[in-house]
């Protein structure tokens, strides 16, 4: 869905200042203006490396050696970089959202560096090392290891920490990420060509469950067409300009704290455009007017409701009468 990039920032950072619960899905995109290359983009590293020789339980069984010498090098570039103003982006949103969950495709541990907290690292950590006979694993942060391959203290073999193709995802951690994306109300997908799974299934999940979804990323993908907004561009620029100060919104705790909420008459066009969007989105999934209520008390929500009174009543109706 192509949309006109500067009104849908705006729609899109309404949706994300009035939700109380957001996932977010990153892939390898998110890590590229840190100097992380992807893995498909023109440089990406399967157009210079073939995947079936360096990324696969007989890879490794064939030549652990090459192996290793092809993560020592990633293990290189990745110690360099630095996490970028999306990366921090994320975590200034972490502190806003009473429900967060950072799931990343992602092994450069940015995230973490970063400062995001609530993370599940579906394809595991290059700075993990795992014994691949007694199963120990344990943190290794050298940018390269001097010993390759890397042997564990039982005398076996060692592998990278990380998921290979063909090898299934930890479950804890797919569970819990199934879960948070069922039940938080925005899906923001940043970075990710979309096509590999199980992780791009949870962009289909999110939308089998009536939530919302976000898009960031420079070229069209699979999750386009899926999208309720679609924003081509660098994560690290567009993130800060979606998450913005947001002195737009009430912050929940003023809800709770029972601080004053704006009237209609005391909002900014942008405010109100921003309450519509938002409404929209809710009203989109048949918002349960308790959540409404609690999310949103105070004269401001009861009179945007008043004035959509007509609409909602007239739905409503239309599902009775089907
Ligand atoms: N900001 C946002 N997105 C970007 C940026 C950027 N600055 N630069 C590139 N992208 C987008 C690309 O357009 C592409 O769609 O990021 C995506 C990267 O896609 P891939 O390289 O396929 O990476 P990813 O989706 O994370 O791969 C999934 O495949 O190889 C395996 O295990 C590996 O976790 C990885 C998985």
């Amino acid at each position: 869905m192509e949309f006109d990039t500067n009104e849908d920032l705006h729609r899109a950072r309404g949706w994300i200042q009035f939700a109380g619960s957001i996932a977010v899905l990153t892939g390898a995109g998110i890590s590229a203006e840190s100097g992380v290359p992807t893995f498909r983009d023109a440089d990406g590293l399967w157009r210079n490396f073939r995947f079936e020789d360096l990324a696969t339980p007989e890879a490794f069984e064939r030549n652990p050696l090459l192996v290793w010498e092809w993560y020592n090098f990633r293990r290189e570039r990745i110690a360099k970089a630095q996490p970028n103003p999306g990366h921090m982006a994320l975590v200034e949103l972490e502190t806003r959202k009473s429900e967060f969950t950072l799931i990343t495709q992602n092994v450069d541990g940015l995230h973490e560096l970063a400062g995001s907290k609530n993370l599940l690292k579906l394809h595991g950590d290059i700075w993990q090392v795992r014994c691949t006979k007694c199963g120990a694993a344990w943190p290794d942060r050298r940018p390269s290891l001097p010993e390759i391959p890397p042997h564990c203290l039982c005398g076996a073999l060692a592998r990278p920490g990380v998921v290979r193709f063909g090898e299934p995802l930890p479950k804890r951690v797919i569970d819990l990420a199934t879960q948070a994306v069922k039940s938080s109300e925005i899906l923001l997908v940043i970075g990710t060509s979309a096509i590999v799974y199980p992780a791009a299934g949870l962009i289909p999940l999110a939308k089998a469950h009536g939530r919302t979804v976000i898009e960031i990323n420079p070229d069209e993908t699979p999750c386009s067409d899926m999208a309720d907004c679609s924003l081509h561009g660098p994560a690290g620029e567009i993130l800060p300009r979606l998450v913005g100060s947001d002195s737009h919104r009430p912050k929940e705790s003023d809800a709770r704290s029972g601080a004053r909420m704006k009237t209609f008459a005391e909002m900014s066009a942008p405010e109100i455009r921003a309450m519509a969007a938002w409404l929209r989105s809710k009203l989109q999934g048949r918002a349960n007017p308790l959540v409404l209520s609690q999310l949103l008390d105070g004269e401001l929500v009861r009179r945007y409701l008043r004035g959509n009174e007509e609409r909602i009543s007239q739905g409503t109706r239309k599902e009775e009468e089907r």
